[in-house]
Order: C-alpha cells, then structure tokens, then sequence
C-alpha cells in the first residue's frame, strides 16, 4: 500500500531532481505540469498554511498539540513540505530529512476529532486561495487521504 503522506514516485519531482516529462507527442506539450508551479508556487502555498494556522491558533483541541507558543516553525514546516511534495524545491528534505510523516506525528494524539478539526481548517483555508476546481480537487483530495492516514489513536 502506498502512504499518502510520503512523496512517492517521479511525477512528483522535488527540486534536488530533474522532471520526468510525459509529453503529448514526440517533443510536443507536456501532458503532465508541474501543479506547484500551476498554482502560484511559494506565495500560493504559503498563503494557504498561513491560513491554516489561523484556523489552528484558535481550536482548543490543536492548539495544545504545537508545543512552541510562535506557530512560525510549524507554518515553515507545513509550507515546505507541501511545496515539495507537489513539484517545488526540496527545501524541506534538505532541512529536515526524510519526511516520515506518521512517525513523525506519533507522538502528538491525532484521533478522529484531530482529524477532523484539522481538515476543517484545511478546508476554510483551501477556500481562501479560489483554486480552479479540479486544482482544488486534486489537493483535497490528497490532504484528506494524508489527514486520514495521519489518525494514530482512536483513545478521546
Ligand atoms: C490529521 C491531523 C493532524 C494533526 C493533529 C497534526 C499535528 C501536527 C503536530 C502537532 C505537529 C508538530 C508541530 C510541528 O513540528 O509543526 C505536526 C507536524 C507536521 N505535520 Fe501534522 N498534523 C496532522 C496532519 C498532517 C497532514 C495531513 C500533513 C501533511 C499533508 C501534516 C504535515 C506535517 C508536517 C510536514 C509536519 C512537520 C514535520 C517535521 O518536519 O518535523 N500533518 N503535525
């Protein structure tokens, strides 16, 4: 089974990497871009996990969770990451290694209620940045499967 947090395969360059391009025809198009790029690069996805800590700031639940009082770390964190998994620099594995994102979470209790409250607001944040739709399909749809897998505990 793949892990839907781990960037996975050549169709997700990191910058470290050259692309693979799969073009229409024999030097024609590419029928693949680079969706870091489509939608804004840094200030798109900087701009949605700034949004997204906003929403976090205020949540009684995952608030607790981020033990420095400045979220800035996280929000640099979160930033990075995305960016690299969807085709920008790899910023992020250059600072902070592999990405090992359930690992990582272990110790933090992230249970259906976490879950939830943090795709909550993901979801107000994604509204914020007015992707296209299948843009922000595509994105949903992979923070819900990541969010998802994210769940180590069912304990309240
Ligand atoms: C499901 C609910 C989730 C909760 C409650 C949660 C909570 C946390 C907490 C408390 C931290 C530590 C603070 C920090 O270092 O930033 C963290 C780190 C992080 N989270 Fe989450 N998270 C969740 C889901 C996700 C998802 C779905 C992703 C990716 C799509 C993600 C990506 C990250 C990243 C990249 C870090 C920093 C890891 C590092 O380099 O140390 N998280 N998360």
């Amino acid at each position: 089974m793949t892990d839907a947090t781990q960037p996975t395969d050549a169709t997700q360059p990191t910058g470290a990497q050259s692309p693979i391009t799969l073009r229409s025809s024999e030097n024609g198009e590419a029928a693949t871009g680079n969706f870091w790029r489509e939608i804004g690069g840094r200030p798109t996805f900087e701009k949605l996990v700034r949004a997204f800590y906003v929403g976090v700031a205020d949540d009684e639940v995952l608030r607790p969770l981020y033990p420095e009082e400045d979220l800035e770390g996280a929000i640099q964190r979160l930033t990075g990451f995305l960016e690299q998994y969807w085709g920008g620099p790899g910023t992020y594995s250059e600072q902070r290694g592999h990405p090992r994102l359930r690992m990582r979470h272990q110790p933090f209790k992230v249970n259906p209620d976490a879950r939830d409250r943090w795709l909550k607001h993901m979801r107000a944040a994604l509204d914020g940045i007015e992707l296209a739709p299948l843009q922000d399909a595509m994105l949903w749809g992979y923070l819900e499967r990541a969010a998802f897998a994210m769940v180590n505990t069912f304990d309240e």
